[in-house]
């Protein structure tokens, strides 16, 4: 699949959400939406109907990241309107395989993401069941937070985990710019999630064209992917 970028909406105007999702509609591969509902992590942010207005107005399919509570209740209905990823926190879910299922199951994409402190070890048997790991490279909640370095031996592990050329798309999401773009591309990282470093720029579609030339040069430059040639 190569390097796709994911911009994270958190960083753009919510009063004109449409909009700041077709300033990257011609460069972009996906559009990352973060749902937060105060409980999981300390934010408040949108939820499904939000999400479903956007699905109307979109022209790239929608990443939608739930750091939510009780994900096997609340999540399938994101799937069921159309988003076409779902992903959901390991730490909050009861039942991950069951979960992942029943995303799949309405025709998405189901991904489960991981706090910075918590391993991908225990998770490595239930690659199977998932389309997408994504590693936190923040503590999540909140967009313009510094990257995480400490989180980087974990990717480089869940790559030697899901192998070169996995349909288990690795994602990054914090702290994301040009400064550490290639670090995570370096390490195994595939899905790039960008707010700040997108929606903070003068020109956002730009932006994301020069986060994806610098991915696709690390990724082409490293180890794990060289072996794939
Ligand atoms: C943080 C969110 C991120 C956030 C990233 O909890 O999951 O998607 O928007 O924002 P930046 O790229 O500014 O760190
Ligand atoms: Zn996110």
């Amino acid at each position: 699949m190569g390097v796709q970028i994911s911009p994270s909406i958190l960083a753009s105007d919510f009063s004109r959400l449409a909009d700041e999702v077709a300033a990257v509609s011609e460069t972009a591969d996906w559009v990352h939406v973060d749902v937060m509902d105060n409980h999981f992590v300390p934010n408040l942010t949108l939820g499904l109907p939000v999400v479903e207005s956007l699905l109307a107005r979109s022209a790239l399919p929608l990443d939608c990241h739930l750091m939510i509570d009780e994900p096997d209740r609340w999540a399938p209905a994101y799937a069921e309107a159309g988003a076409r990823n779902v992903t959901f926190h390991a730490e909050a879910a009861q039942a991950p395989v069951r979960l992942a299922r029943e995303i799949r199951a309405q025709g998405a994409r189901a991904g489960l993401a991981l706090r910075p402190a918590t391993p991908v070890e225990p998770y490595t048997d239930l690659l199977a069941e998932l389309d997408m790991l994504l590693l936190m490279t923040v503590e999540p909640g909140f967009g313009g937070q510094a990257f995480l370095d400490l989180v980087l031996p974990k990717i480089r592990r869940a790559r030697a985990a899901v192998g070169p050329d996995s349909s288990v798309w690795l994602q990054v999401d914090g702290g994301v710019s040009v400064e550490t773009i290639e670090r995570c591309a370096d390490a195994g990282a595939d899905v790039f999630v960008a707010g700040s470093a997108v929606y903070g720029a003068e020109d956002p579609g730009k932006a994301v064209r020069a986060l994806r030339e610098q991915a696709e040069r690390a990724t082409a430059a490293s180890s794990w992917a060289r072996k794939n040639l």
